[in-house]
Parts: structure tokens; C-alpha cells; sequence
């Protein structure tokens, strides 16, 4: 039996053991992964002596991923750009390897599972935090037509175009300086919506067919989906699809095999 876990802190209500469990159980992989909550001055200690003693993976959770970048000897090329790692293992020579999955299970929930190609899109971003940057760093490799990010802290926006305007044409405002246009996808990776709050949007930045898409996801929906259902939007989905998604892709790479998703997507669907 292989051991893995996700870490962090709070992370009691961690759908991921659960998730986990069905993948392993799909695939016939002898897996067990639990949930483990860490004090956040002992989370390096806590990586080392998991893997010294025969763990064979970890995910990493809030507040722990810039930390876990930190750690990382060898990066992927998402956790790279990211500069925040969701998944370590060890390779064969024993080095600690991360890579970041959440923006490869956002971008496959929006692409493979509803059916909206991001190529050539306009993607309005609002939020430049740790989920941005893990969003940022998949959503730039897919030719969007442009990207806009907006944030309270203008500073903060205005380092991810520093970092990520290579890679796609970027550009970063304050709420104050943003004129409303219209957007093709717009992506909530504000932590707003964990006190029930809305970002402070004109409902006139969707465009006909527009797939709103809110990073975070809780019982019955969220404000976020419920306000892009009533303006309009074509597509008005929660993190559901993209938490199975990343942990699809953090599986793989530990076990060298691809769950199937859609199954797992409804029924944690049905549960919420
Ligand atoms: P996460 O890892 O979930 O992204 P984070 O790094 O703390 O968490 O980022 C939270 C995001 O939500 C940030 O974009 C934050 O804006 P600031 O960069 O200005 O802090 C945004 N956010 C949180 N509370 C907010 C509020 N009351 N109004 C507007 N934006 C808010």
C-alpha cells in the first residue's frame, strides 16, 4: 500500500482523501490517503520525515503551496511559472519534485468538460493571489486573445503581468481603474466568496456566450455562480469540476495513470 496525503491547514472539510479513494479504487491502485493538518512553522519538518518515512505523495493546500515551491528541488514547468507547488514525490534519485495541477484541472474542466476552447477568448482574471497565479500559469498556454487581470491590491496584479506577460498578452488594473468591457471567460480566483461576497463587477463585462467560472465551490453553489446565472451567462460554473480535474492530474503523475473524471464530477455533484 502507497501512502499520500494533502496538507494543510484548515483542511478538515478536504474533499481529496475521498476523491482520491474513488480514483484508487477506479483504477485498482493499492493507494491510502488521508488528510493532515500541520502548524504552519512545522510544515518543511513535516515534508521531510513523510518522506523518510516511505510516503509516496503529497498535495499541498492553503497556506502551504509557496512553501512547498520553496521546498521543491526540481519543478515542473506550471509550478515553475507559478512559483507555488500542489503536488511532491520523489524521483528515482530521491530528489523532491513539485508541480502545480490546479491550473491544468481548471483549464481541462473548462475545455474537455463544457466545451469552451480558451484560444482566442477574451479572459477577464479578477484576483491575483495564490489561486491566480496556479490558474495563470496553465490558462497563458493556451493562446487566449487577451487576459485582464484585476485586484484590490493594484501591486499585486501588476507583478502577475510582470511575470506572466510573456506568455500571453496581460495586462493588470485596480478595481478603480478598470473600464468595464466585455469578456469571453471570466474566472472568479478571489477568496470572496468563503465570507459570501461578491467581487465588484458590472454585469455588463459579459459577452454573449460567456462562461463565468468560480475557482471556489461550496453547498448549493456559489454567490459568484448564482450572480452569472442571472446575468446571463451561457456557462455559470463552481470548482467542482476543477478540484476532481487537478487531483486527476496529481494522481497521474504519481501513478502513472489517468482517472476518469466525469463519474467522480457527479458525484460530488450530488453530495454538495
Ligand atoms: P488564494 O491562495 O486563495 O488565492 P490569497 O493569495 O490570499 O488566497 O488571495 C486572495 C485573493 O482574493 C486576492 O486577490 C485578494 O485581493 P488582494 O490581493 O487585494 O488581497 C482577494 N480578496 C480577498 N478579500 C477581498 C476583498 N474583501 N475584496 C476584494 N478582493 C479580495
Amino acid at each position: 500500500m502507497s501512502l499520500y496525503a494533502v496538507v494543510g491547514n484548515p483542511v478538515e472539510h478536504s474533499r481529496s482523501p475521498y476523491i482520491h479513494q474513488l480514483f484508487a479504487n477506479q483504477t485498482e491502485e493499492a493507494v491510502d490517503y488521508c488528510a493532515v493538518k500541520v502548524d504552519p512553522d512545522s510544515f518543511d519538518s513535516f515534508v521531510k520525515k513523510f518522506f523518510d518515512d516511505g510516503g509516496a505523495g503529497l498535495n499541498v493546500t492553503v497556506p502551504f503551496k509557496e512553501a512547498a515551491y520553496r521546498l521543491t528541488e526540481r519543478h515542473g514547468p506550471r509550478a515553475m511559472l507559478a512559483r507555488s507547488v500542489n503536488t511532491l514525490y520523489l524521483d528515482d534519485s530521491g530528489t523532491l519534485c513539485g508541480e502545480n495541477t490546479d491550473g491544468i484541472g481548471l483549464v481541462r474542466d473548462i475545455q474537455d468538460n463544457n466545451s469552451f476552447p480558451i484560444q482566442e477568448k477574451r479572459v477577464l482574471l479578477v484576483g491575483a493571489g495564490g489561486a491566480a497565479r496556479g490558474a495563470l500559469a496553465e490558462l497563458v498556454n493556451h493562446e487566449p486573445s487577451s487576459v485582464i487581470l484585476v485586484n484590490r491590491t493594484f501591486s499585486k496584479a501588476e507583478q502577475l503581468k510582470e511575470e506572466f506577460g510573456n506568455f500571453a498578452p496581460v495586462e493588470a488594473f485596480s478595481y478603480d481603474n478598470f473600464e468595464a468591457t466585455e469578456f469571453d471567460l471570466i474566472v472568479n480566483a478571489t477568496s470572496l466568496g468563503l465570507t459570501g461576497n461578491l467581487p465588484p463587477l458590472e454585469k455588463n463585462v459579459l459577452a454573449p456566450g460567456c462562461c463565468c467560472y468560480d475557482m471556489m465551490y461550496g453547498t448549493g453553489g456559489t454567490g459568484f455562480v448564482q450572480w452569472a446565472k442571472e446575468n446571463g451567462a451561457a456557462l455559470a460554473l463552481d470548482g467542482i469540476g476543477m478540484l476532481v480535474e487537478q487531483a486527476a492530474e496529481s494522481f497521474s503523475i504519481w501513478r502513472g495513470k489517468k482517472p476518469e473524471t466525469g463519474a467522480v464530477i457527479s458525484l460530488l455533484r450530488e453530495q454538495s
